[in-house]
């Protein structure tokens, strides 16, 4: 299926100085879908998205936007866009009230449906009792939903999110992502950064994995998943220590793909693993293992980012 591309990176790179921040990506984000931007700390995502908006320049390449590309047509790309920016720069002597009425009027509401649809939103964030308050009275998440009302405010075309729910408690999680939903099933093309490995899996219709300034992998959460070959992971603790011949023994089994080997855990990414876990079990202790626990599970996307990467995003950062 063809589906109607709304932003369109063409090695699209930053260097700070000498060094490369976001290396050469080339990416396409379809028209109303939520795309997930998964990365640890310093991958490259604000960058990515500073340069979207046009707050930053490209060092190379470039980014369409609905057609209008970010270094010849500023002006243009921003009216599509609405951001909420990682850290929020509130005026810290406005009210969270007279904030989002300004954000408001600068949308085209006015006067009683400005005050009507800031009042809403406030009210579906948690915020309505605060909104009095000035802004350094606010805590952080609070500042953050700030941020956050100023998008469901403006319903833009292309709505951006950096790291939303990072010091948002956990029903104020839930609600915001019930927002995204919403707002891309009334229209909205959705770019989600973050790091939290959940929120990407239950959000995103499609999700890049961002290391290192690079897209490592991209897919449905689902597609992701199924690309890790070995689609079963058993993870076995045990008490070290590990007799060396073990992880050799593991991975001449015929359906076993890769072993990953911590102090005192292993993990197997195999397949068929019904039948294969009594043979490593009687493996484990004809060679004197301790066997603590044995645990099966579906791969998450942090097996997807440690299949891609090397390296385990829930250890990174
Ligand atoms: N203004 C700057 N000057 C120099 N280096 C910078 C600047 N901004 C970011 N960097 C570096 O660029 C890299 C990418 O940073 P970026 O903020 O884009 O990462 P991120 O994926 O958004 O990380 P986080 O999850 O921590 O927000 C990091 O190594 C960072 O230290
Ligand atoms: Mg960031």
């Amino acid at each position: 299926m063809d589906r109607y591309v709304a932003v369109k990176m063409v090695g699209l790179t930053k260097y700070y100085g000498s060094f490369l921040a976001v290396d050469h990506i080339d990416l396409e984000i379809f028209d109303r879908e939520i795309f997930g931007f998964l990365g640890p700390n310093g991958a490259g995502k604000t960058t990515t998205l500073l340069m979207l908006t046009t707050v930053l320049r490209p060092s190379e390449g470039n980014a369409y936007v609905y057609g209008y590309d970010i270094r010849g047509h500023p002006d243009k790309v921003r009216r599509f866009i609405g951001m909420a920016f990682q850290d929020p720069k509130l005026y810290w002597i406005h009210t969270p009230y007279e904030i989002l009425i300004w954000h408001a009027k600068v949308c085209g509401y006015r006067g009683g449906k400005a005050k009507e649809v800031v009042a809403d939103v406030l009210k579906e964030l948690d915020m309505y009792d605060a909104r009095n308050k000035r802004a350094f009275e606010l805590s952080g998440g609070m500042r953050k939903r700030v941020e956050i009302a100023k998008i469901f405010i403006q319903k833009p075309r292309l709505a951006i999110f950096d790291e939303p729910t990072t010091q948002i408690d956990v029903s104020g999680k839930h609600k915001i992502w019930d927002m995204i939903k919403a707002l891309r099933d009334e229209g909205s093309t959705i770019i989600l950064a973050t790091n939290e490995l959940y929120e990407a899996d239950i959000l995103s219709d499609r999700v890049a994995i961002i290391y290192r300034g690079r897209i490592a992998a991209l897919g449905t959460p689902r597609e992701l998943k199924d690309t890790i070959p070995g689609g079963d992971v058993l993870e076995i603790e045990f008490n070290p220590p590990l007799p060396h011949e073990v992880v050799g023994d593991i991975e001449s089994i015929r359906q076993v793909s890769k072993v990953m080997l911590s102090d005192s855990r292993i993990e197997i990414y195999l397949n068929e693993v019904e039948r294969i876990l009594p043979r490593i079990v009687t493996l484990l202790l004809e060679r004197g293992v301790g066997i603590r626990s044995v645990h099966m599970r579906e791969p998450s996307l942090d097996d997807v980012f440690m299949h891609y990467t090397g390296a385990r995003l829930s250890e990174e950062g």
